[in-house]
């Protein structure tokens, strides 16, 4: 879907659209005529979040249409008016900055590609520079929304790769892929590992972009196309989401798209292991040790555990090129979802400045996030008998922790933030409707913004 569906910039033909607050309704009421009193009346408009009246002009011909946002929230008011009213070309009364006005389409958004039935558009007539401010965030929330809702038959590990191919060649971006029994010539073990059960080959997906003079940013995606868990097969009722096990890689996707269409000034790689996590004969299997990238061995103590490894082998490998700074999604633990819920994206990271200039971002952009420990004497945890580590602890206590932990095993000298996603609305609410979500994006978007464009 395209967020540039929902706007317009030139048009003769719209409804008049106007947001009021339960105040300012009380205290303007006066000014309306008699006629449009009545129908507020009638109506019972009040003015609350999410209420909505058709009033007349004086000619008594043209429409206006108000919609309430109760104490002032006006982004919640313009998302919900979005979907309440029918499809036409609105113009909103007041002048809202870019912000709020992403409102419109971020509602809109609905995966219809395998309905026969499509709603129709409304259409939000708004500024050339309204629009430039908005579109490629609405955009790089639609891309990462409309991957995570892609049913796992189609968004398997080579349409990934397919898609960031496109991309790369759109922003003249450096693509390049290490499939199947390559990973292991190039020593990229445990993506192999993880990935060989299923008949979609495993990969690993590089893309590079921008100038070497800028600081290098790397983001790192998991990619489980689906999770079945593998040998250590999930119960349907926690498999059936597990479309969404590639929301980390879906989100640096949309993330990247963002970066290169703003053209900031950094050097970006992109890295996303791209597997599913399949059973079979080629599956691994509880007990396998793998020997990863850095020499480090791993027991599989759990085939479910899957992502910490996949993720393993690319954050090695970033910490190779010495970037400024690595950024990795994840739908890592269902005990980060225990620990903060499916709306705040777990953050761990060994940088205490990058941890209060994100938080300080996410603040800005409304976007949640929320700082965890990565509590050393938790390490203890990974021990295996027989490998340097295993990939899974006896415990299931600090789920989200341990597995930070793990991760940060593979990091060398680098400032390393890790996000642990839900990467999916499990309700609709204002703006956000039920199904795939960015959960961070617009947050690390901000930061890197704030840090390398001032
Ligand atoms: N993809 C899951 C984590 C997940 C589950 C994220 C539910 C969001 C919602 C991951 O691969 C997994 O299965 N993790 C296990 C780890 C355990 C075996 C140590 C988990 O969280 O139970
Ligand atoms: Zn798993
Ligand atoms: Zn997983």
């Amino acid at each position: 879907m395209y967020a540039k569906d929902f706007y317009v910039t030139e048009s003769q033909n719209f409804t008049l659209l106007s947001l009021i607050s339960e105040k300012e309704l009380e205290s303007e009421l006066s000014q309306f005529s008699e006629y449009n009193k009545n129908l507020i009346n009638t109506q019972n408009f009040t003015g609350k979040l999410g209420e909505i009246v058709t009033l007349y002009d004086d000619s008594g011909q043209a429409r206006i249409i108000y919609a309430g946002t109760g104490s002032g929230e006006q982004y919640q008011a313009l998302a919900i008016a979005s979907l309440k009213l029918q499809a036409g070309l609105y113009k909103l009364e007041q002048k809202l900055n870019a912000d709020t006005l992403l409102a419109w389409s971020l509602a809109q958004y609905t995966f219809d590609v395998f309905k026969n039935n499509k709603n129709d558009a409304k259409i939000l007539l708004v500024t050339d520079e309204q629009l430039q401010g908005l579109l490629p965030i609405a955009q790089a929330i639609f891309t990462t929304r409309d991957l995570i809702n892609f049913p796992p038959n189609i968004c398997n590990p080579e349409y990934l790769s397919i898609t960031l191919k496109k991309i790369a060649k759109s922003y003249k971006a450096n693509f390049k892929q290490w499939v199947g029994k390559s990973l292991l010539k190039d020593n990229f073990p445990a993506i192999f590992a993880v990935g060989n059960a299923s008949n979609i080959q495993p990969r690993l997906l590089s893309l590079t972009w921008g100038s070497k003079k800028h600081p290098l940013i790397t983001l790192i995606g998991k990619g489980v196309c689906f999770d079945s868990g593998g040998l250590d097969i999930k119960p349907a009722e926690y498999m059936r989401l597990m479309k969404k096990d590639m929301g980390g890689a879906a989100q640096v996707i949309g993330l990247a798209q963002l970066i290169m269409s703003k053209n900031l000034p950094i050097r970006l790689q992109v890295l996303i292991p791209a597997v599913e996590n399949a059973i079979g004969a080629q599956a691994y299997r509880p007990g396998d040790i793998i020997t990863m990238r850095n020499g480090k061995t791993v027991e599989v103590d759990n085939t479910d555990a899957e992502g910490r490894l996949v993720l393993a082998d690319a954050i090695v490998k970033a910490c190779e090129d010495k970037p400024d700074l690595i950024i990795d999604f994840a739908t890592l633990t269902g005990a980060a979802r225990a620990a903060v819920g499916t709306d705040i994206a777990a953050m761990f990271t060994n940088n205490e400045q990058l941890a209060k200039d994100l938080e300080n971002a996410a603040t800005l952009v409304k976007d949640p996030i929320w700082r965890m420990p990565l509590y050393k004497d938790y390490e203890k945890l990974l021990e295996s008998d027989v490998a340097d580590l295993s990939n899974c602890p006896k415990t299931p206590y600090a789920g989200a922790i341990t597995a930070a932990l793990f991760l940060q095993k593979f990091v060398t000298d680098v400032a390393w933030v890790h996000f642990d996603i839900m990467a999916f609305n499990v309700t609709s609410t204002p703006g956000k409707p039920q199904g795939g979500e960015a959960m961070g994006l617009q947050a690390v978007y901000k930061y890197l913004e704030m840090k390398y464009c001032s």
